[in-house]
C-alpha cells in the first residue's frame, strides 16, 4: 500500500466520519453491486474517503487492484489503517478529482472501472471531472457512481437559510438531464442516470446533530467560532422533521466509448 502527494489538507475528520458514516457505507454496497466484475479488475475508488466501501470493493476483486483515491489526508490517514490487511492489492492516492489524469495513476491507468459513491457533489464541475475520468478508463470500461442529486437535503438547505445562512457547502446536485449530457460530452455511452429519494431517519437528537455537524454542515461549522458551532448544528437538527434527512441520490452508469 503506497500512497503519493497528497493535496492540501481538507477540513474532513477521517476517524469521525468512518464513524458516523452508516447511511454512506449502505448505500455503497447497493451501488457497488451494480459493477460487472470478474475479480481480477483494477478499479479506481474516486473519492474513498475512509475507506468503508473500498473494502467492500475490494472483498469483490480477490485477484484485482484497487486505486483508492481521495483528495483528504485525514481522510487517506483513517482509510489506510483500515485497509492495512489489502496491502498488496490497494494503492492510496491523495490527488484532487479535477487533477486527476493518466499520469496520477501511473502504471495503473487505464484502469478497468472506477466506482465512486457520495463523492462527486462535493465536485462542483462535473465537465471537468467527468473528462477526467475519461483520462483514466479503459475504453469500453465501467463508471458506476452515486451522488447528491438535484433536491438532495432540500429541508437541511431550508434550515439553513432560515438561520440567515445561504449555503452551508459548496456542493453541486446536478439534474440527471444535465449529468446525461454532461457524460456523453466527456465520451461516455451506454449510460442511465436516474436518481431515488433516501429519506434518514436518526435515532436521537444527538446522532443527527453529529452527523450534521460532521458531513453535511461541515465546511459552514468550520467557519464559525467553536463555541457556536454544535448550537447551530443543533438548531438545524430541530428543524427537521422527523429526525430525518430528505436524502435524494443521483445514480450513474456508463461506460468509456471504446
Ligand atoms: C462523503 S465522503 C464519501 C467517502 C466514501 N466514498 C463513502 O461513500 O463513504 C466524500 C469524499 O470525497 C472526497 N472529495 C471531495 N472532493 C474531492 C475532490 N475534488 N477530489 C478528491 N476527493 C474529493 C472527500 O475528501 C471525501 O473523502
Amino acid at each position: 500500500m503506497s500512497s503519493e502527494s497528497v493535496a492540501p489538507a481538507s477540513d474532513w475528520d477521517g476517524a469521525r466520519y468512518d464513524r458516523l458514516a452508516d447511511p454512506q457505507a449502505r448505500w455503497g454496497d447497493t451501488v457497488l453491486e451494480r459493477l460487472q466484475l470478474a475479480g481480477d479488475e483494477t478499479v479506481l475508488d474516486a473519492g474513498c474517503g475512509s475507506g468503508r466501501v473500498t473494502e467492500q470493493l475490494l472483498e469483490r476483486l480477490p485477484n484485482g487492484r484497487v486505486i483508492a483515491l481521495d483528495a483528504s489526508r485525514s481522510m487517506l490517514e483513517t482509510a489506510r489503517r483500515r485497509l492495512e490487511r489489502w496491502q498488496e492489492r490497494v494503492r492510496l492516492v491523495g490527488v484532487d478529482l479535477l487533477d486527476l489524469g493518466p499520469s496520477t495513476l501511473g502504471d495503473d491507468a487505464p484502469v478497468d472501472a472506477a466506482l465512486s459513491t457520495a463523492t462527486f457533489h462535493w465536485v462542483t464541475d462535473h465537465d471537468r471531472l467527468f473528462a477526467n475520468l475519461a483520462t483514466v478508463i479503459r475504453p469500453g470500461g465501467q463508471l458506476v457512481a452515486q451522488c447528491g442529486a438535484e433536491g438532495n437535503i432540500e429541508s437541511v438547505v431550508r434550515a439553513v437559510r432560515a438561520l440567515g445562512v445561504e449555503r452551508a457547502g459548496t456542493w453541486l446536485y446536478a439534474s440527471t438531464e444535465e449529468t446525461s449530457e454532461r457524460l456523453r460530452r466527456a465520451g461516455f455511452v451506454e449510460t442511465r442516470v436516474w436518481t431515488n429519494p433516501e429519506p434518514t431517519p436518526f435515532p436521537s437528537d444527538a446522532d443527527l446533530t453529529d452527523f450534521l455537524e460532521a458531513v453535511c454542515l461541515r465546511e459552514h461549522i468550520a467557519t464559525l467560532p467553536p463555541a457556536e458551532r454544535r448550537p447551530f448544528s443543533e438548531r438545524v437538527a430541530a428543524a427537521l422533521p422527523g429526525r430525518t434527512i430528505d436524502y435524494v441520490r443521483l445514480n450513474i452508469i456508463a461506460r468509456r466509448a471504446g
